[in-house]
């Protein structure tokens, strides 16, 4: 990782010059080690929003924002959604290869059977309004899981770790379900262990202890490549938010739940549902004839609407995970009859247009995982409020694979940044009589 050259840091206010070892990743930027700066010079880096900053090394999950390219563990992204299913991808981001068929029928079996919550669970759920938002029950629901525990808390036990990334894996599911049934008045439905993880998933949600509920395939493989398309990416806000939690030695609930809450906002997680209702509120005032006047607001400094679902920190070029997504619309509206579905339509034109628009093109805004992904949901009967669940459902495997690397590195250090401080300067406390 080392590298022969260095990087100095010079100062022209008299402080003598710092030199810094450069490392080389297999890919991707070189960084400069600048852990000794403060002691060598009393002055910190200054990095608000991590625009320069490597804030971990890791093995996981690479991105090359100029190529548009996703690797997990060196496999792409368009490779994988075609020849994986999701439980696939868990166990190639959890242990860094495929799995052979072995290892892969004895994980699903240890996921299979993991996938109910304990009984006292369902009682959080009526502690919650029917209509509060699904984002903050599954935020508690899962930071409560850790009183389920106690046998598998001990973070330093590889085999406590283990059981924790199954346990989360496999109640994810089980939880967002109970999450979706709750706001809807309907029973919980129980997962059924000979079934698919996705379609497991599909019956929580839709079917009800009345009748049957047969799984339709092609909307099964739907979900799960929309599972493994939202699997991991790199240290995005809500990763560094489990890493920084896990780097107190808080448990592995605790630090999902912090990572849920962390995906819920607009600009992260929260974007395919934004874009959802952007797409609606376009459609309503008129639909396509109404793109050009919603793209003279986002343009329009002086108002803050943005076009959800586009721009990236890494990606300066089309998300990889956004072209899938956009196929995967094709299948499931073709599969349901729903070719003309208007958002659908909305979507293309309004992505034509900005892509076509220098305000975009010369910002490198492109469509990202979230510009399509609340359609396929929608079409799949996912109500919007649900589809920042389904992205965390999906993102639990990669914030568990980031925190268990981030544990079992023995370098491993608590995070804690340092600031500028710009404001008042020691001041003595006047009697409340003299203020
Ligand atoms: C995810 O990090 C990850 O990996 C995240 C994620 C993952 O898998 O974990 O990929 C998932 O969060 C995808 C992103 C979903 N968010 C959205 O779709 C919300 C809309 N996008 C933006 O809010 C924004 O693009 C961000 C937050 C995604 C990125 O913001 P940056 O990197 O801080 O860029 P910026 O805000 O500094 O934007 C640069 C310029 C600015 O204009 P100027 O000040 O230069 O004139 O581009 C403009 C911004 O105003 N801009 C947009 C825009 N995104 C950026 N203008 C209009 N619409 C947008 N969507």
């Amino acid at each position: 990782m080392t590298t022969p050259h260095k990087a100095t840091m010079s100062f022209s206010d008299g402080t003598p010059s710092v030199d810094f070892p450069i490392y080389k990743g297999t890919v991707g930027p070189d960084v400069v080690d600048i852990r000794k700066l403060y002691g060598a010079s009393g002055k910190f880096t200054f990095d608000p929003g991590f625009l320069s900053t490597a804030a971990c090394e890791s093995k996981i999950t690479y991105i090359d924002g100029d190529k548009g390219e996703l690797l997990y563990r060196g496999y792409p992204i368009e490779q994988i959604a075609v020849n994986c299913d999701y439980l696939e991808t868990c166990y190639l981001l959890l242990n860094g290869d495929m799995p052979n068929p072995a290892q892969k029928k004895d994980f699903e079996n240890r996921v299979i059977h993991h996938t109910m919550v304990h009984e006292q669970m369902t009682r959080f759920f009526q502690g919650f309004r029917r209509d509060a938002h699904p984002m903050a029950v599954l935020v508690g629901c899962v930071g409560a899981l850790s009183a389920f525990y106690h046998d598998s808390l001990d973070i330093q036990n590889p085999e406590h770790r283990f059981v924790s990334a199954i346990r989360l894996v496999a109640k994810m599911p089980t939880l967002v379900a109970m999450a979706y049934k709750y706001s809807s008045g309907q029973p919980f439905m129980y997962p059924r262990n000979d079934l698919s993880y996705s379609a497991n998933f599909m019956r929580m949600m839709f079917g009800t202890p009345c009748e049957d509920y047969k799984p339709n395939d092609v909307l099964v493989r739907a979900l799960d490549r929309i599972l493994i398309l939202h699997a991991d990416h790199e240290q995005n806000a809500s990763t560094s938010t489990v890493r920084l939690a896990g780097s107190s030695g808080a448990n592995p609930f605790a630090c999902i739940a912090a990572g849920i809450a962390t995906l819920w906002g607009p600009a992260h997680g929260g974007a395919n549902e934004a874009c959802l209702q952007m797409l609606d509120g376009i459609q309503a005032q008129g639909g396509v004839a109404k793109i050009g006047e919603f793209v003279a607001q986002v343009k329009d400094k002086n108002s803050t609407v943005k076009l959800m679902g586009f721009g990236h920190r890494v990606y300066k070029n089309y998300d990889p995970r956004a072209k899938l997504m956009r196929e995967t619309c094709y299948e499931v509206l073709g599969e349901l009859g729903l070719e003309n579905d208007p958002s659908f339509a909305l979507a293309m034109a309004l992505e034509k247009i900005a892509l076509e628009d220098d305000y975009f093109v010369s910002r490198k805004l492109y469509p990202n995982v979230d510009f399509y992904s609340g359609i396929v949901q929608k079409a799949l009967g996912i109500p919007t409020s649900m589809f920042t669940c389904i992205f965390a459902m999906a993102r639990t495997v990669g914030w568990i694979a980031q925190w268990n690397e981030m544990i079992s590195d023995p370098d491993q250090k608590i995070g804690r940044p340092r600031q500028l401080f710009t404001g008042a300067t020691a001041r003595d406390v006047k009697p409340i009589g003299n203020r």
